[in-house]
């Protein structure tokens, strides 16, 4: 029904602030106003990142978007806990007892210090053999890029140009960390965080929030004229440690997600128009392709390379600047990706407005893929 969204970067604003401006950004959205008195449950998708309230965090979600007295749930899933939480939502609406659910995502992510911020990054990684083992994300899906660039011709180069796309839709995004074009050669010379991948493969740290409204369909109009399907949605896991799994350059909880995704709205992958993916690194975003069915394994060098996956391409990828651009703050990753397939099947989006967009698959993935949800929206 509505959607709102803060800027995502290094930001002043803590995260009450953040919270707040989100939500109130998706109640001023709905068509015909109103709507606060009428919500009837809240999830909040959050880490905790720093510790700002590691406990009981949802509670304070409803004190900054309404007043106290509703059920209130936190959902953490790592970097996948806003598209869990929008599936909680979305099973709130379904139970018929509720007209209005909100659903947020939040972190604020600058203001620790290094060490702090690579304990906190840590933590949903697996602790005994990865984190405390000195293994970052990074490492691990560096581990993962240097065997899928073994393994494929060019990948270097495709991983390059997610960089330099998903850098220049950012540059369309008013809300995105990063409104800068970085081109492949820059990419490729950018000083190295874990092989293969440099500083433009990975996503930074940012603050941010974003916050989405839902209401069962039979009950939209009360809301907004233009409402926003959620046709399918799908969720998996996998083990926690990348050494634990049979394959490093397939998600499995990525391909079992989308397929109950695409079962549940009754749909071929060739009917999506655009998606929303989790390039947490830029490898991250060749794999999601791959994994959801758009491609064979290393069938995304070439799509990447064709240019299809750019803003103007026949399927493009991440045209709000991805999280490589728009910025990663962890528990409202999801739910933005949610904001920007509203705000484009509404064909609200702007400068970046895909053309005809009617149906979009949003893919967030926690940590490196021990858990994933995948959602499909259409215009109705
Ligand atoms: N992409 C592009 N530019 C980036 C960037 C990124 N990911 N991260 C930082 N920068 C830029 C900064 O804006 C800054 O530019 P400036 O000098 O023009 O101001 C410069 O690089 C240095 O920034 P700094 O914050 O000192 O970088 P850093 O070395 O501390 O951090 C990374 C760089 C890549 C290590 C950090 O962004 C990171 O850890 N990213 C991954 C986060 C993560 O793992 N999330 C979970 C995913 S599963």
């Amino acid at each position: 029904m509505g959607a709102g969204h803060t800027r995502f970067g290094v930001l002043e604003a803590g995260p009450r602030t953040l919270l707040r401006t989100a939500v109130d950004g998706a109640f001023a959205s709905l068509d015909h106003g109103g709507g606060r008195n009428e919500l009837g449950e809240a999830f909040l998708a959050t880490l905790g990142f720093g510790g700002w309230q590691i406990g009981n965090s949802a509670a304070v979600l409803l004190e900054e978007a309404t007043s106290v007295g509703l059920p209130t749930t936190r959902v953490e899933n790592a970097c996948a806990s806003g598209g869990f939480a929008l599936r909680a939502g979305v099973r709130a609406v379904e139970r018929g007892d509720v007209d209005l659910v909100l659903v947020a995502g939040l972190e604020k992510m600058t203001d620790v210090g290094s060490a702090r911020r690579r304990y906190w990054l840590g933590v949903s990684g697996d602790t005994e053999w990865e984190r405390l083992a000195g293994l970052t994300f990074a490492g691990v899906y560096g581990l993962i890029a240097s065997e899928y660039v073994a393994r494929y011709p060019r990948a270097r180069e495709a991983l390059a140009e997610v960089a330099s796309k998903n850098h220049e839709n950012g540059t369309r995004n008013p809300n995105a960390h990063f409104q800068k074009l970085v081109s492949r050669e820059a990419v490729l010379e950018a000083p190295r965080v874990a092989d293969p991948l440099g500083l433009y493969d990975c996503c930074p740290v940012s603050d941010g929030a974003a916050a989405l409204l839902l209401a069962p369909a039979d009950r939209a109009h009360r809301y907004t004229d233009t409402p926003v399907f959620v046709d399918g949605l799908g969720a998996s896991s996998d083990r926690l440690a990348v050494q634990e799994r049979p394959e490093l350059t397939r998600f499995e909880a990525t391909r079992s997600a989308g397929r109950q995704a695409f079962r549940d709205a009754g749909i071929e992958s060739s009917r999506v128009n655009f998606l929303e993916v989790h390039d947490c690194f830029t490898i991250a975003e060749l794999l999601a392709l791959e994994d959801l069915g758009f491609v064979e394994p290393g069938g995304a060098v070439d799509l990447t390379l064709s240019g299809a996956t750019r803003a103007t391409g026949r399927l493009p990828v991440n045209p709000d600047g991805g999280l490589k651009s728009k910025g990663h703050p962890i528990g409202a990753t999801g739910v933005s990706q949610a904001y920007e397939i509203f705000l484009q099947l509404r064909a609200e989006a702007g400068a970046r407005q895909v053309a005809g967009a009617e149906v979009a698959l949003a893919h967030n993935v926690g940590g490196a893929g021990a858990t994933a949800a995948v959602s499909i929206f259409s215009r109705g």
